[in-house]
């Protein structure tokens, strides 16, 4: 065993943040709002900017984002939302959550996001919407296609961007691309709250819904008057000042994270056995995962197995198995093997490489170095 130790992910906390976090806590300890405060305010408005919407409304965590997002775009009973099968459940159960049923898609094998011909073909007079998951970071690229397809259908459009944070395609961010975005900040994520999501939005209505629904479905905050069905769904002002901290920092985690994915894919081209994901040249991604294809017929967890050997970790795949080969939802919805086999084929052959902001150089060129050893031998 190497003494080395690569691991897939880590989160970003410069020296001088922790000082600032340290200095940040004191002040929430003292006020004694510790919860939904000034803190809460400044991430979102701040949030809402970056992302060049009209509102941004912090929650618990993505999952809650998509669930209330769903909820106030009046999802019920009986309705259906379309949902790619290479997601990871959040984006399917908050379907369920809602009270509705997810119906899986297949994905397109170059962006491995979710497929427009697939969407055509299973929109029904049940389908009320879509949920575009902006897999790895990468912007769905058929956005524009979707929402055109969404307007002229009367659908809504969601965007799953739990991978997405500073992402952006022809220079307009992520969460301003549909009628909701939702993020998560969960400590695996480019940015995070410990634990926590954001709903970004133009619309009005869905804004004021999501800020009563996440607060038990209180009025506002300060009133007892209960108008909806709501949930604790709020974001701690710890979390929040966290969140402020880090979304300062969005800029530049996403570029020294684009600057290590060059250095691999430039590497990688040199490797006959495996082959990175293409980004198309009008999308920028934060990288939060860099994604490669191995060969066919390569034995992905024996090469996964061999890098870790020498102290290397690969991230968890976005995603293998897909939902549709996961038990709850051959269980819930009846799916099987084969039934998706673009997202079978590739994501089977999908490998995450180690991807975090403040990756060495050095570190980089020992992941290459493992990885090239391991594929020849
Ligand atoms: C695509 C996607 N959607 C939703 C979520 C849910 O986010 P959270 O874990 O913050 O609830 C995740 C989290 O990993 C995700 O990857």
């Amino acid at each position: 065993m190497s003494e080395r130790r690569i691991p897939p992910v880590k989160p970003y906390f410069p020296s001088k943040d922790i000082d600032q976090l340290k200095a940040d806590l004191e002040v929430i300890l003292r006020s004694g709002m510790l919860t939904s405060w000034t803190y809460m305010k400044k991430f979102e408005d701040l949030y809402a900017k970056s992302c060049q919407v009209k509102h941004a409304i912090a929650v618990s965590s993505g999952t809650s984002a998509l669930e209330i997002t769903l909820r106030c775009l009046d999802v019920k009973k009986g309705d259906e939302v379309l949902v790619p099968t290479n997601t990871f459940t959040s984006t399917a159960a908050a379907v369920f959550f809602a009270g509705a049923k997810p119906v899986l898609t297949d994905i397109d094998s170059e962006s491995l996001c979710i497929d427009v011909e697939s969407v055509q073909k299973n929109i029904t007079r049940k389908t009320k919407g879509i949920i575009a998951v902006h897999i790895g970071g990468l912007v769905c690229p058929e956005m524009r296609i979707l929402k055109e397809t969404c307007e002229s259908r009367g659908l809504f459009l969601v965007e799953d961007a739990a991978h997405a944070h500073g992402s952006s395609i022809d220079r307009q961010p992520a969460g301003s691309l549909g009628n909701v975005g939702c993020f998560s900040f969960y400590p695996t994520k480019v940015m995070t709250t410990g634990e926590g999501g954001m709903i970004t939005t133009n619309i009005e209505g869905v804004a004021d819904k999501a800020r009563v629904l996440r607060d038990q479905g209180k009025e506002n905050f300060h009133s007892s008057r209960i108008v909806e069905l709501g949930y604790n769904w709020r974001m701690s002002e710890i979390g929040a000042a966290t969140g402020l901290l880090q979304l300062k920092r969005l800029s530049e985690m996403v570029e020294s994270r684009n600057k290590l994915a060059s250095y691999y894919d430039r590497e990688l081209s040199q490797v006959s056995e495996i082959e990175p994901l293409k980004v198309p040249s009008n999308i920028v991604s934060n990288y939060y995962k860099h994604v490669a294809f191995l060969d066919r017929g390569i034995d992905r967890e024996a090469f996964k197995a061999e890098l870790k050997k020498s102290g290397v970790s690969c991230g968890g795949e976005v995603y293998w198995p897909p939902l549709h080969l996961q038990p709850v939802y051959k269980r819930l919805l009846g799916t099987k093997d084969g039934d998706f086999p673009v997202a079978e084929g590739v994501c089977s052959r999908m490998v995450c490489l180690p991807m975090y902001t403040q990756m060495t150089q050095n570190e980089a060129e020992y992941v290459i170095e493992k990885v090239r050893s391991v594929l020849q031998s």
